[in-house]
């Protein structure tokens, strides 16, 4: 069965304006792959496991071509479950907000947990290779600011990372839809999220 995976960065549930984006786009989804199953990750809900030093050490390991055995084994127990359950997902819905002009803290944690040589890349002779192919990925954000100009873009430092890092695994397949002006009043507030979530059903009607 296929699978979408919705990975959630914003605490703010039913208040969220990027959810309401996401909403939309996941009513849509679910009408047209009615065969799927959406898998829900919470980051500000579930537990991530931290990096601690004996995982830092496996990750050493792992990137020196060494096999990890025992306590160090042990300790990626969580950090595998959490990579498995990421790449058995065909495609990824990440609801995040932008905070600080980037990626709310447990996006972040959980990239660190799941973006592991071996796992979901290595280096070769020609330098580093992403692991995952044929993926999917849809990023709906919002912003209290708008980012659109030229001038703006220059603050956006969220797309392009998210762009990069997912990038470098081999989810290249990446569209964004941000909802922006949130904080310039109720009324623009409004009309944004109402075109994003026009694009939101378009988009996902055509994955
Ligand atoms: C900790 C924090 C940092 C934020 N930083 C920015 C920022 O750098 N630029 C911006 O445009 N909006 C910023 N915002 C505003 C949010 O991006 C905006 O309100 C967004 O719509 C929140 O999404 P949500 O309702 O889904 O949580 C910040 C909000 C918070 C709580």
């Amino acid at each position: 069965m296929k699978k979408l995976l919705h990975i959630i960065a914003t605490p703010r549930g039913d208040a969220s304006s990027t959810l309401k984006v996401s909403g939309a786009f996941l009513v849509a989804f679910r009408q047209k792959h009615q065969g799927w199953t959406v898998d829900e990750l919470d980051l500000t809900k579930e537990e991530i496991p931290s990096m601690t030093v004996k995982r830092v050490d496996g990750k050493y390991a792992l990137l020196n071509g060494k096999d990890l055995s025992g306590e160090m084994k042990e300790s990626w127990n969580e950090i595998v479950s959490q990579i498995e359950r990421f790449t058995s997902a065909d495609v990824y819905l990440i609801s995040v907000p932008m905070w600080n002009f980037s990626i709310p803290y447990t996006l972040k944690h959980y990239m660190d947990v799941i973006i592991q040589p071996r796992y979901l890349f290595r280096y070769t002779a020609n330098g580093p290779e992403g692991l995952l192919k044929d993926k999917k990925m849809v990023v709906i954000t919002s912003r209290g600011g708008d980012y659109s100009s030229a001038e703006g873009k220059k603050m956006d430092f969220q797309e392009p990372y998210l762009r990069s890092a997912f990038g470098f695994v081999g989810i290249t397949d990446i569209t964004f839809i941000n909802a922006e002006q949130m904080a310039y009043g109720e009324e623009l507030q409004k009309k944004s999220i109402i075109a994003s979530q026009e694009k939101a059903r378009t988009l996902a009607t055509q994955i």
